[in-house]
């Protein structure tokens, strides 16, 4: 099995997640977080920029029925069983298009569920057909590899850090379940957009939830990379696969932006680290609170 791309800390596959999968060792990943294909690409249209636009992500995105959409999801969450740890956790992320497939399919294969996190977001896209409710969230399922496992759970910081983009996030509470964060920033898309590209702040929360520094994190469906952008940030390794070279393309774009391109350590650029990388070093030093900045 060849990579596409190799770095200390940052590695990329081009193929199909279940034949890759296949290919890396038993008990070897910390954390998983998929994002696999809504199977949504049917024609429907949506709103972008104010516009009438269409839902067609890919052809990656084309649904085969549900019985075929269901057994897709069985298999690579089967192959993600194999190589979690046995006291890893798996983020499992979509809309109501395939939200509960990937449940059925979590439960059939034996993981024990932790819980489910409504991502809202603040600025979704109207509704032009005023016929429904506007879609505002997607759902993410937390479960673990085995009912006996010891996951990592860092209350502390979830509790005590500082969550400023997240207006329901109240300073020193419990982190509950529904999580306010808007979409991508244009600050992400800098080297260029993939169509369901997740927001840095989304997957720099579940990292830092659910893993440690040093922990390998795993994304069978990567696209652009945003996990392993916040995994490398917060001092994780980052394992990546998906199907199409131009989204692993951006993918490298994305990481050497983030660190210093004549610097052998790959040492972080500043910038990042000041806009995403606070709540790492705050989890470093032990101290979850920041002192807010003199005006
Ligand atoms: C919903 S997108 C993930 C977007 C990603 N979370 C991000 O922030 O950019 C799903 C990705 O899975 C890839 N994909 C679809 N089927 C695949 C398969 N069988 N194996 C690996 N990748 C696949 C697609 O190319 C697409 O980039």
């Amino acid at each position: 099995m060849t990579e596409y791309f190799h770095s200390n800390n940052f590695v990329l596959y081009k193929g199909d997640c279940i034949k890759v999968l296949q290919g890396l060792s038993e008990n070897s990943i910390d954390m998983i977080f998929a994002d696999p294909p809504y199977f949504l690409s049917n024609g429907s249209f949506t709103c972008r920029s104010g516009k009438r636009a269409s839902v067609k992500k890919g052809d990656w995105d084309l649904g085969q029925g549900s019985i075929k959409n269901l057994e897709f999801h069985i298999e690579w969450l089967k192959e993600c069983k194999r190589v979690l740890k046995d006291n890893g956790t798996i983020w499992v992320s979509g809309t109501y298009h395939s939200i509960y497939q990937c449940g059925v399919a979590l439960e059939i294969n034996g993981y024990h569920f932790l819980n489910d996190i409504i991502w809202f977001k603040p600025n979704a896209a109207p509704n032009l057909s005023c016929r429904f409710f506007t879609a505002s969230h997607e759902t993410l399922i937390w479960a673990r590899k085995d009912k006996k496992g010891k996951h990592t759970f860092n209350y502390n910081l979830m509790k005590n850090g500082k969550w400023k983009e997240d207006s329901l996030k109240k300073d020193g509470t419990q982190m509950r379940s529904v999580w306010s964060i808007g979409t991508p920033k244009p600050s992400e898309k800098l080297f260029g957009k993939h169509p369901t590209q997740k927001p840095l702040d989304l997957l720099k929360r579940i990292i830092l939830a659910s893993t440690n520094e040093g922990y390998t994190v795993l994304d069978p469906f990567a696209g652009s990379s945003t996990t392993g952008i916040a995994a490398v940030i917060n001092g994780r390794k980052f394992i990546g696969i998906d199907t199409e070279e131009k989204y692993l393309d951006l993918s490298v774009k994305r990481y050497k932006g983030l660190v210093l391109e004549d610097n052998e350590d790959k040492t972080l650029n500043r910038s990042h680290y000041k806009s995403f990388g606070q709540q790492y070093l705050l989890e470093k030093s032990g101290k979850y609170r920041v002192n807010k900045r003199k005006k």
